[in-house]
């Protein structure tokens, strides 16, 4: 029996990367899974993979940096699969730039995507955490089980990074409110916590061609897999597991943390 039997999850940016693995692996240990991407097509590409491995999935297309979209997305999850136990926030992007070259736009997209994204569904997702929780202690003195919330921070948040100066102030903000959020949802038997991964082979981290919004300079990715200490780039299936981790039932002392997990990157925070 898998560590997720019977819960139901949501997985943001799920259609690629970090995001599709995080949906394929917790969908493998037996959990329901909303893929959710803003990319059609990656999205359903998740959702076959999930159920050619023989999991239980549904897609969903919002965009949660606008509420109203998060609580659509929350409803419709809940009354496809009955309930949500699990929230994966793990959309993200990048729009590197030095910072006295970075406009207000870069600032606000990278700012939107990766932090109020979160903020949203997590909000959206409190009448069936928090309040469902609370029925529950009412009743019983205690929750039925822990339910989890994890977030993809980034060890650039850690380290600082140049060119990222709206992207750590949107990491470093997910590194602080999953210590908020743990304070205040510990008594509903809510684990917050996230993973800050290093370099891992995504289209985040691809070889940028001249013009594109993705991805860094060649020589940067060869300077920074040179100083991992495993002596290989991180697989979005790395990531994946330290997520699996956070939101099964082996971390339900665990509240209140960023995980790094970078292959031991010399000069970052583990
Ligand atoms: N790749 C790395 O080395 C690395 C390192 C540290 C942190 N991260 C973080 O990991 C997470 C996943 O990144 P990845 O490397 O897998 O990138 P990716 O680009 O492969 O996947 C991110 C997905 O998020 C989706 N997305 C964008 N905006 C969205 C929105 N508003 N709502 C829902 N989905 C949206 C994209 O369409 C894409 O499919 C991000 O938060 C990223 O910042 C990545």
């Amino acid at each position: 029996m898998g560590r997720l039997e019977d819960r139901v999850a949501i997985v943001t940016g799920a259609g690629r990367g970090i995001g599709r693995a995080t949906a394929r692996r917790l969908a493998a240990e037996g959990a329901a899974v909303v893929v959710n991407d803003v990319d059609a097509d990656p999205a359903h590409e998740t959702l076959e993979l999930i159920k050619q491995d023989g999991g239980r999935a549904g897609v969903s297309l919002a965009n949660t940096v606008d509420l109203a979209a998060a609580k659509e997305m929350l409803e419709a999850t809940v009354s496809e699969f009955g309930k949500l136990d699990i929230v994966v926030n793990n959309a993200g992007i990048t729009r590197d730039r030095m910072f006295h070259n970075m406009d207000d736009e870069m600032f606000d997209l990278v700012i939107d995507v990766n932090l109020k994204t979160a903020f949203h569904v997590t909000m959206a997702a409190m009448p069936y955490m928090r309040e469902v929780a609370k029925a529950e202690i009412k009743a019983n003195g205690h929750p039925r089980y822990n339910r989890k919330i994890t977030m993809t921070s980034s060890v650039a948040a850690l380290t600082g990074n140049p060119g990222q100066f709206n992207y750590t102030a949107a990491k470093g903000g997910i590194i602080a409110v999953v210590k908020t959020l743990a304070r205040e949802l510990g008594p509903f038997g809510i684990n917050v916590n996230a993973v800050a991964p290093g370099f891992i082979e995504t289209r985040l981290t691809a070889a940028k061609g001249a013009g594109d919004d993705l991805g860094i300079p060649e020589q940067m990715r060869q300077m920074a897999i040179a100083m991992i200490s495993l002596g290989r780039a991180g697989r979005p299936e790395d990531i994946a597991a330290v997520h699996a981790f956070l939101v099964s039932p082996d971390s339900d002392f665990v509240s209140g943390v960023t995980i790094p997990a970078t292959g031991g990157q010399i000069g970052g925070m583990g």
